[in-house]
């Protein structure tokens, strides 16, 4: 146990405003990469004038002052206190009236390894200030309430000098920009550098005229388009969808090379990491142009969800990210496959999110309590935030939504809001009572609900009833739950197959509630949690054949992929310990394999098994102790066994699901690539890798490349396929990224964490670009029987990194550590060896706040 814990803990309960208005910041930069000096201008006023303050401002160890006037005098020395994070004012210096305090600080871009607040990225000067990296720039009210408008001058010889809001002044050496719309401190940007754009502009339907530019370093400028072109139809969609129109002359995007997260949505100046940016057929692949589209979308829907409405503090980060993910994902579904959409956001939320909550990081999507923000930014936050408002929505129904939302845009514009002001504008907009739906928001963990059926057949037709229980297990600090409100989609399938009831909304709100379906001819068959309605687990006793029969008939994709998913769990699930398997899943995947008509993208998903994690949480959450090398074999020999019964099938559908003529990213292309690729995986277990050595040696993209490269690692195989890809694109970062994660991540797990050593002993393994580490590290934990060797060796060699990256990037180090998030679902002899890696951890001199509040949780 560390003995740090709590001593940072901020807690929601200790909300307070603060006791300065400030109105105005004005900020002169002048750039230099060692010493780069900022003069800040703040125009505050005490808020209350009868109440003298302390004026504390938020500054970090690295910013150096070198003078601070208020309204031009220098005030006594000894009313200045700096400590470690913080200067104060005492308020014996401060007039009780408006004032300007102005400062001029000093500070080291070049120092800057954790990639928060000003920094060098590739020679580029960049900013990162969410949550709290402003504090690293100067001495500010660093927190989400304080908003000012913002007029920055850079003084630089670099060509590109870019900054929030509009230009007001460019000259040789010298930019200035005004930002109109107050803001918080975490949504400051700054870029200098030698870039490059590709360039367009959009109308928005009122007739403002929009210049908006990718910025890129040249010789990446044909590599830019795609994050345009998915620019441009965010910019309609939200438009179109939510009436929100852009508000400033020029929108810009910048793409960097070190960046610790995916993307920020600085006003008008949204960063990107590259990789969510640049894409080309040859270097991207159909899930890199995915992602690209959405982040794009979602980096520019905050500019209404999380700018113009921001949140009052930290502990309300779900109420920007969660709304925000919820647009991306209706952005997507609407431009692309709403069904495919949706399972693959199912899928994603329980590989993390089920996965954070059924660990000892578990927390509610509005925490109460937290040490270091930056460890929040969590599935939890994010996805169960998106979730919860789905489930929001179906409550209330589209139309309730769009009152609420109108609501809330007209309300809270210009705010910093908090859950409370979201709810309250659904209950003013609708009139219902949100008391108990605000448990999604504050507690945690995935509510476990459970189904039994009674039949009761009678003269005038037979009754079904649907008997739900809740169970809200415990997670760290919440021992009692009460019952939740849960919508539970529900559908009926008549013996024939035909569906007898439609889609209803079942709501749930007791612990235990029943529902009666009555004057049905025969007794049908439950298709439930259709649309995966609320992200919760469903159990109910059902046979392999009544699943096999709901995959076949099902009119719910959802609902039909889940019984082909659930089918493929019980099989493995048996397998892995042992058990016979029966065919039923082997049989309906034929089934689905040979039906045409049905969606490519739906058909890979189906015959896509689920991974090793998934059947790990599945076991662990039956109470049973997954042991994985037994999953990794029960798996494998299930891919087989699909590839050997169904081999002729499969060699058709192989051939027939090329794809022909020139790479295009759309949907449709996507998805026959993606079964084609499903179906490579299986057949590659069992043709010695012969398809998969062509198809490599032929691609025209990166998605075949990488298809075929992993289908045979896995197996293996692929060496000169690796060398071969190395040879070809040594130069390219974002490709090198996918040729370190590849390998730990598909190797067979025997030699998964000697490959991922070697690997890291190599010269381009700069480890100090997020990317890089991230890909090697973050491809070793992928790895689930790898990185799990009953040993402890990936335990250890993961554990090393974390204690060599911490000292630079304490936000990389601690979000990689959740590789341990689930230790203790496993096995005594590897829990032992989790426990020392992580008490090793704990132990380091001078370990991050970041590390040590995550470590300390995990070992709780
Ligand atoms: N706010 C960013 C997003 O979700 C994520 C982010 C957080 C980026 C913190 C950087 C730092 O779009
Ligand atoms: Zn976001």
């Amino acid at each position: 146990m560390t003995t740090t814990q709590g001593q940072n803990a901020h807690y929601l309960a200790d909300y307070r405003p603060y006791p300065f208005v400030l109105t105005a910041t004005r900020m002169t930069f002048e750039l230099h990469p060692q010493a780069t000096r900022v003069v800040t201008a703040l125009s505050l006023a005490p808020r209350d004038p009868q109440q003298a303050e302390d004026l504390v401002l938020d500054g970090g160890k690295g910013v150096k002052l070198v003078s601070l006037t208020i309204d031009g005098v220098a005030p006594d020395p000894s009313r200045i206190i700096r400590r470690e994070e913080t200067l104060t004012i005492s308020a014996a210096a401060l007039p009780p009236h408006p004032f300007l305090l102005e400062t001029a600080v000093q500070i080291d871009p070049s120092a800057n390894t954790a990639f928060e607040g000003l920094y060098i990225s590739n020679g580029m000067f960049c900013t990162q200030c969410e949550a709290e990296g402003f504090r690293h720039i100067t001495f500010y009210p660093d927190r989400p309430d304080v908003m000012a408008t913002f007029h920055v001058t850079i003084d630089s010889d670099l060509p590109v000098l870019l900054s929030n809001g509009n230009p007001v002044g460019q000259s040789q050496g010298r930019a200035e920009w005004h930002d109109p719309w107050p803001k918080p401190s975490y949504l400051f940007a700054l870029v200098a550098g030698d870039l490059v754009a590709v360039s367009d502009s959009f109308t928005t339907r009122s007739g403002r005229r929009v210049a908006l530019n990718v910025w890129v370093r040249p010789g990446d400028q044909d590599r830019a388009g795609f994050a345009m072109e998915s620019l441009v139809k965010s910019m309609s969609w939200d438009e179109a969808v939510y009436g929100r129109e852009y508000d400033l002359d020029v929108f810009n995007i910048v793409a960097v090379d070190d960046f610790n997260m995916g993307a920020m949505e600085n006003k008008g100046l949204n960063i990107f990491n590259s990789k969510l940016v640049l894409a080309s057929p040859d270097t991207a692949t159909d899930t890199d142009y995915d992602r690209i589209e959405a982040v794009i979308a979602h980096e520019y829907f905050h500019n209404w969800t999380g700018n113009r409405i921001t949140c009052r503090d930290w502990f309300q980060l779900c109420l920007k990210e969660g709304l925000t993910v919820f647009r991306d994902q209706q952005f997507t579904s609407d431009l692309r496959s709403a069904a495919v959409k949706r399972i693959e956001d199912v899928q994603a939320l329980r590989a993390r999110q089920f996965r954070e909550d059924q660990g000892p990081l578990a927390h509610p999507p509005r925490p109460d309590r937290y040490e270091e923000i930056n460890n929040f930014y969590t599935a939890t936050v994010y996805e169960k935030g998106a979730e919860v408002i789905g489930m929001l929505k179906r409550l209330v129904g589209d139309d309730g939504y769009r009152r609420a939302l109108d609501l809330y845009f007209d309300r809270h514009d210009g705010d910093a809001a908090t859950i409370e002001d979201w709810l309250q504008v659904f209950q003013d907009a609708t009139g219902r009572d949100l008391t108990q739906f605000k448990r999604w928001y504050t507690d945690a963990g995935t509510p476990r609900l459970s189904l039994a059926e009674d039949w009761q057949p009678g003269d005038t037709g037979g009754t079904l009833t649907l008997t739900f229980t809740q169970d809200n297990p415990p997670t760290p600090g919440q021992t009692q739950k009460s019952p939740r409100v849960i919508p539970v989609a529900v559908g009926l399938i008549g013996p024939n197959g035909d569906e007898i009831v439609p889609t209803q909304v079942l709501e749930m709100t007791e612990a235990s509630q029943s529902f009666s379906f009555d004057g049905l001819g025969a007794r049908p068959v439950v298709s439930a949690l259709r649309g995966f309605s609320a992200p919760v687990t469903l159990s109910r006793p059902l046979d392999d054949a009544t699943r096999a029969f709901l995959l076949a008939h099902d009119t719910d994709p959802f609902a039909r992929w889940e019984a082909g998913r659930d089918l493929a769990l019980s099989a493995l699930t048996a397998a892995s310990r042992g058990q016979a398997v029966s065919g039923d899943y082997v049989d309906a995947i034929g089934h689905l394999i040979a039906d045409g008509n049905a969606d490519p993208a739906f058909r890979a998903l189906c015959l896509n098994l689920p991974g090793e994690e998934e059947i790990a949480t599945r076991l662990s959450s039956q109470g049973i102790v997954p042991v994985p090398d037994a999953i990794h074999v029960a798996r494998e020999a299930l891919a087989r066994r699909i590839a050997e019964t169904h081999l002729d099938l499969l060699s058709r559908l192989y051939d027939d699901m090329a794809v022909p003529g020139p790479y295009r990213p759309d949907a449709s292309d996507a998805a026959r690539r993606s079964l084609r690729h499903a179906v490579l995986a299986l057949l590659t277990r069992i043709d010695g890798g012969e398809r998969a050595e062509i198809l490599f040696g032929i691609a025209g993209n990166m998605t075949e490349r990488m298809a075929a490269l992993t289908a045979l690692l896995r197996r293996g195989l692929g060496q000169a396929e690796l060398a071969a890809l190395h040879d070809q694109f040594a130069g390219n970062r974002l490709v090198m990224d996918k040729w370190f994660g590849i390998q730990p991540m598909a190797a067979p797990p025997a030699q998964a964490v000697q490959i991922a050593h070697a690997l890291s002993q190599r010269k381009d393994f700069d480890w100090k670009n997020p990317n890089r580490f991230r890909a090697l590290i973050g491809g070793l934990s992928a790895n689930h029987a790898g990185f799990h060797a009953a040993d402890g060796s990936g335990y250890d060699f993961v554990a090393n990194w974390l204690l060599r990256m911490d000292p630079l990037n304490p936000q990389i180090a601690a979000r990689m550590s959740t590789a341990f998030e689930t230790w203790t679902r496993y096995d005594a002899g590897r829990r032992a060896r989790a426990l020392t890696a992580l008490e090793r951890i704990a132990a380091a001199d001078g370990l991050s706040r970041n590390t040590s509040e995550m470590v300390s949780r995990m070992i709780a």
